[in-house]
């Protein structure tokens, strides 16, 4: 008896969770807009260590383009329109350029940021392709500024 109430109590928990974060979603603060990567060479299902659409790409400019419209529809509201932040979240103009700036990005697109069970940042290579965030970092290249 006592076993089956503390099982009922941690879907509870479980339950509770999902529906807010559902509610977060519904509201607006995470609605991932679908980015139409036609035109970028597919990177396949394994993530890359570092941006394929470097400068040397041939598709650079394409993802430039595409990253910049993909970036104010999913990260803007957060990061600031242009990547310009308004304080709510890290000014991405700023990340590193190159390996490391790659790779820092790469890990926070996978991961997020969660911190005891609240989202500051959703995890948002679960809802865009790999192609989609990496046009997002050619763009953010394209905008850095040093700190
Ligand atoms: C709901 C708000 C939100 C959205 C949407 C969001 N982010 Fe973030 N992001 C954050 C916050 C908050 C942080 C800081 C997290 C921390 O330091 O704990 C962050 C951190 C980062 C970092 C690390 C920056 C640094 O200087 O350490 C990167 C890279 C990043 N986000 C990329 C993106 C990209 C790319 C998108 C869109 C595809 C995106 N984020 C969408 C809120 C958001």
């Amino acid at each position: 008896m006592t076993i089956n109430k503390k099982l009922l109590g941690v879907a509870g928990t479980g339950m509770l969770t999902l529906m807010l974060s559902s509610q977060l979603l519904a509201h607006g603060d995470v609605t991932p807009q679908a980015v139409d990567t036609a035109g970028l060479a597919p990177l396949g299902e394994e993530w890359l260590e570092a941006n394929p659409y470097g400068t040397d790409h041939p598709d650079h400019e394409r993802a430039v383009e595409i990253g910049a419209s993909a970036y104010n529809q999913n990260c803007a509201r957060c990061h600031g329109l242009e990547g310009i932040s308004g304080g709510i979240a890290p000014d991405l103009r700023m990340l590193e350029v190159g390996i490391e700036g790659d790779e820092w990005f790469q890990y926070r697109v996978i991961n997020g940021a969660v911190r005891d069970g609240r989202v500051y940042m959703p995890k948002m290579a679960d809802y865009l392709s790999q192609e989609a965030l990496w046009a997002i970092r050619a763009w953010l290249e394209t905008q850095h500024v040093e700190q």
